[in-house]
């Protein structure tokens, strides 16, 4: 049987949230090329699976992320399931004019704690950054899509080292401000420790509410569960993960693959939350997937 530690019986019978990114993160790094039928079979088996908010795909330059130039093709083929909120990554005004044009329920934009990360992954600054938000969100809002921000590298940076929390909050803030509806922090090189997460949540919580949290780590060094553990006492209870543990991003050497859907929603089922998502339905969209990526995925 396994121990429930007191501070995560208080979740007991809490609804949590699993936001599915393994269709734009987990095949975004992915050296082989993708099937687009096969993309659009992965988001199909995944929805069918009751992940209905998942990202799925990005409309980000081709050149800088060949995996994903298919966007437009795979969000005409997906069937649109009730209640599914179909998510797109976007980082300037073109790609929300090509996410428009696909339809799309909600769009995450993407920007880090770390100028050094910024450069390399979007070719600007932090403020650089913001500068191209402010016309994507007041189309976004007009349009009325629901919004996510990203806070890339809020632990570590594969260039920088340690982030401060305090750096994190602030670029945290200025989304929640400028009106994004949620804010994912993302442990983008799967390297934070569960006393880190504690010490930014610390720092966070007072800046932004659980409510417009989510929490988003890659688990290069296998700590990410027990982060998922360290965030559930503050009331963060949406999560971001990839079926089969795929995932990584080209401009963060050595990243390893999300948290897995399935270890996801065992790690949240083992702390009491009421998690809805289908467990044998996921394995078919890991079967899906498997053949095609280069590599083993995670255990399941
Ligand atoms: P740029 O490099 O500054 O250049 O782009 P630009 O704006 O001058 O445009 C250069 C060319 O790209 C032009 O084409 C544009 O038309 C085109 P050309 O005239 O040379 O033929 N272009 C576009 N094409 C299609 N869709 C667009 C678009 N925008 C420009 N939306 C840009 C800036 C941000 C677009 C570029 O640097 C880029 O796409 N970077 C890719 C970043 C990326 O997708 N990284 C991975 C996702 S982030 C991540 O994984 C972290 C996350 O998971 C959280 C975590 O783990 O921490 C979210
Ligand atoms: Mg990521």
């Amino acid at each position: 049987m396994t121990l429930v530690p007191l501070a995560m019986r208080m979740h007991f019978g809490r609804m949590a949230v699993v936001i599915e990114v393994g269709p734009r993160d987990g095949l975004q790094n992915e050296a082989r090329t993708i099937p687009t039928d096969v993309k659009v079979a992965y988001v199909d088996a995944l929805t069918a699976a009751g992940l209905l908010e998942i990202e799925v795909s990005a409309f980000v330059s081709h050149p800088r992320i060949p995996q994903l130039a298919d966007a437009e093709l795979v969000f005409q083929r997906i069937v649109r399931r009730p209640g599914m909120m179909a998510i797109a990554l976007v980082p300037n005004v073109q790609g929300l004019e090509r996410a428009l044009a696909s339809r799309v329920d909600a769009i995450a934009v993407f920007t880090a704690a770390s100028e050094t990360f910024n450069q390399k992954n979007i070719n600007t600054s932090i403020d650089g950054s913001f500068e191209r938000f402010v016309p994507v969100m007041t189309r976004a809002r007009a349009e009325r899509l629901r919004t996510r921000g990203y806070v890339s590298t809020a632990f570590w940076c594969p260039y920088e080292g340690k982030i401060e929390p305090a750096k994190v909050a602030l670029v945290a803030k200025r989304l929640a401000d400028l009106g994004c509806d949620e804010i994912s922090i993302g442990d983008t090189i799967g390297k934070a420790s569960p006393d880190e997460v504690r010490a930014l949540l610390d720092v966070l919580l007072p800046v932004v509410p659980a409510a417009r949290l989510a929490l988003h780590f890659h688990d290069t060094f296998g700590n990410a569960r027990a982060n998922v553990l360290a965030g559930l006492p503050y009331g963060v209870v949406r999560y971001d993960a990839s079926a089969g543990g795929i995932g990584g991003c080209p401009y963060a050497p050595g990243a390893r693959g999300n948290i897995a859907t399935e270890v996801l929603i065992r790690t949240l089922r083992g702390a009491g939350a009421a998690v809805p998502y289908d467990l044998a339905a996921i394995d078919k969209a890991r079967a899906i997937i498997a053949p095609y990526v280069g590599h083993p995925l995670n255990a399941a």
